[in-house]
């Protein structure tokens, strides 16, 4: 028996020697312990040896089992370790290779300025709205105490879409009367507009026949002028920085009474002068006032109980300050190459 458990030895040391791939493993488990492997034979043979044999012997067998089912599995291991090795040399990555540049896009400056302005509103509590951009001439002028032939009209030199009914609204001031209207007077309001808006005034870098305007507007008992100055101070501080003093300049809107002008200190210079204020230290962003008596009324606001203020700021004027850019195209513009440069300057 001794002899026939060295030679299975041997044996299996010249078959392993040879071995190279898988499917030699799968051949020797079937050889040497599969269900007619030569030591599953011995195995079976027991049965020929005495009782007392059988002890020694079955020990013997189960040593040479163990033994070569041990050496069959190391050396699968190292075959699939092999194989293992192979497969990532050849899949290996080359890190020194230039990788193709991914084009990632960003928000237009023009967006994150009116998403700016929008959070400051909504946190002091106003509602964001929209209004249509193909507007009636009624809510564009003649609720806003511009009725046809007006000289204040000429102003916004208008681009009338349908005779003199439909436009291209030259204003978001046309929201104002839209919301007052659909509460029919009952309720106080408190929004903002942020929209796009129309005038035939295109001539220098700073005008673009469509502009962006962020209407506000709030109607409740007891609003004075104060109210607007105090609200517009607090958000020109959250918008530009806490330093920003705010100017209010009369002037004279149809549907305001009375009306202002609004400018903040020009923060480049703090108010010193430079190229950026023209040297006059104030920079003006919109236009604003107390609600005018006749709007609330035509609205049906009774002017003795309901008092508001309105302002409109203008969304490219202030993205334009804030990032420094003085063509106002630059915010239409959709050629990467060109709008790259902005991509650079993220605030937040
Ligand atoms: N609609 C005015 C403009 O276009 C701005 C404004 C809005 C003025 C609200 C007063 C109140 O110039």
């Amino acid at each position: 028996m001794e002899e026939k458990i060295n030679q299975i030895k041997l044996n299996l040391k010249s078959d392993l020697d040879n071995v190279n791939k898988l499917q030699d493993i799968v051949d020797l488990k079937a050889k040497y312990i599969g269900k007619s492997g030569c030591i599953t034979e011995l195995m079976k043979n027991m049965k020929d040896y005495s009782q007392e044999e059988r002890k020694s012997i079955g020990q013997l067998v189960n040593n040479l089992k163990n033994e070569v089912t041990d050496l069959i599995v190391n050396k699968e291991e190292v075959i699939n370790n092999n194989l293992l090795n192979e497969k990532l040399e050849k899949e290996s990555i080359d890190i020194s290779l230039p990788a193709t540049e991914i084009v990632v896009g960003s928000p237009n400056i023009l967006e994150r300025v009116i998403e700016d302005f929008e959070s400051v509103f909504m946190s002091m509590g106003y509602d964001v709205v929209d209004g249509p951009e193909l507007e009636e001439d009624r809510f564009n002028f003649e609720l806003l105490g511009l009725p046809k032939g007006h000289p204040a009209r000429d102003a916004q030199d208008t681009f009338y879409v349908k005779d003199d009914e439909l436009l291209l609204r030259s204003h978001t001031s046309p929201v104002q009367a839209r919301t007052m209207l659909s509460k029919e007077g009952k309720e106080p309001v408190r929004i903002i507009c942020p929209g796009k808006a129309y005038r035939r005034d295109d001539d220098d870098a700073t005008h673009s026949h469509q502009f962006t305007q962020i209407e506000g507007l709030i109607v409740d008992k007891n609003i004075k002028l104060s109210d607007l100055k105090g609200t517009v101070s607090i958000i020109c501080k959250k918008l530009f920085g806490d330093d920003t003093v705010t100017r209010f300049r009369p002037s004279y809107y149809q549907f305001t009474e009375p009306s202002v002008e609004m400018d903040i200190s020009c923060f480049n210079c703090k108010g010193k002068g430079c190229n950026i204020c023209k040297n006059t230290g104030w920079i003006t962003i919109g236009g604003a006032g107390v609600v005018h008596y006749n709007v609330l009324k035509g609205c049906g606001y009774d002017p003795k109980i309901w008092s508001g203020f309105a302002f409109g700021f203008g969304a490219e004027r202030c993205a334009m300050l804030k990032y420094g850019i003085n063509d106002i195209r630059t915010f239409y513009n959709t050629d990467l190459r060109e709008t790259k440069p902005f991509d650079r300057r993220e605030d937040n």
